[in-house]
């Protein structure tokens, strides 16, 4: 019933003929559901909605994050954080510099974000007017899926500790950040998940260790869990298992962040603007 055309790539579909500003029908929605799990990441080009809408519609899905970066939240709209390098007023009005390394969102959380539903308001252009900043995808299943089988015997059951400061103060473009507050700190622990996840929905198995968050493997030495680290990290961006996503504005995208890791591309600089939003669904625990 829903037009999809998928790109190609290891993941990844267009979703055509929906117009978000509009009233959706339940089954209209199961079936963009069904499309997210299918194709890991769905999108939808020429949208023009608002903030409520954003979270309206996202809020379908399930229950929405709030970020612990409340300085990066759009105003009135704590559901809705906002990725950019416009600065207004002397003050950045998003986080400049989300996702410069390969990370599935709040994959340091004890609930990692099931999904995140990011929308293209702004896009930076080069003199020829090619689209700039694009966001790279990949697939963790094809990647578990094509794991060399003497790695994946040594990952089986295995654990691996994830960081929120490791992310949080590494290749900044914008300068160094604020230190973590101890109230933020408080909310983000250590935490462990386990290396192969099963996705909560379609039950495929999933690498889930990411360069930005992931810091050590339990119960390895230091030396063999950075060694192994390095392998999976340099596997899981592959090229075979990536979709390269050029930003049209008002382009409305849906990652699922258990099947998929993503990486910001940037190549742009002010006076070329980018801005764009993201809502971000609750998770459940990874097992
Ligand atoms: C994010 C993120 C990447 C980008 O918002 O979670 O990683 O290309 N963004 O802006
Ligand atoms: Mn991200």
């Amino acid at each position: 019933m829903l037009d999809i055309k998928p790109t190609g790539a290891a993941l990844g579909a267009e979703i055509r003929g929906i117009d978000l500003s509009q009233p959706m029908a339940e089954a209209t929605l199961r079936a963009i559901e069904h499309a997210l799990h299918e194709h890991e990441v769905i999108f939808f080009r020429g949208q023009r909605i608002g903030p409520e809408q954003h979270v309206a519609f996202s809020g379908r899905f399930g229950e929405l994050e709030k970020h612990i970066r409340v300085e990066c939240c759009k105003p009135g709209f704590p559901e809705i954080f906002v990725v950019s390098n416009v600065i207004e007023n002397g003050k950045p009005i998003g986080t400049q510099d989300a996702g410069l390394f390969w990370h599935s969102d709040l994959a340091y959380m004890a609930r990692p974000s099931r999904g995140s539903l990011f929308y293209a308001h702004e896009v930076p252009h080069d003199d020829a007017g090619k689209p700039l900043g694009d966001t790279m995808f990949a697939s963790t299943t094809a990647a578990w899926r094509a794991l060399p089988e003497d790695l994946k015997r040594i990952v089986a059951g295995r654990r691996a500790v994830t960081s929120y400061a490791k992310g949080y103060y590494r290749d900044r473009n914008s300068g160094p950040r604020p230190p973590l507050t101890e109230a933020q700190k408080a909310r983000t622990p250590d935490v462990e998940h386990p290396i192969m996840r099963t996705h909560p929905y379609t039950k495929k198995p999933c690498l889930f260790v990411n360069e930005g968050y992931t810091t050590r493997i339990v119960d390895l030495p230091p030396e063999e869990s950075g060694r192994v680290l390095d392998l999976l990290f340099e596997h899981v961006s592959r090229p075979e298992f990536v979709y390269r996503h050029q930003w049209q504005e008002g382009d409305f995208l849906i990652w699922d962040n258990c099947s998929t890791q993503h990486r910001a591309v940037f190549d742009y600089a002010l006076p070329q603007r980018r801005r764009m939003e993201r809502t971000t669904l609750t998770g459940t625990a990874p097992f």
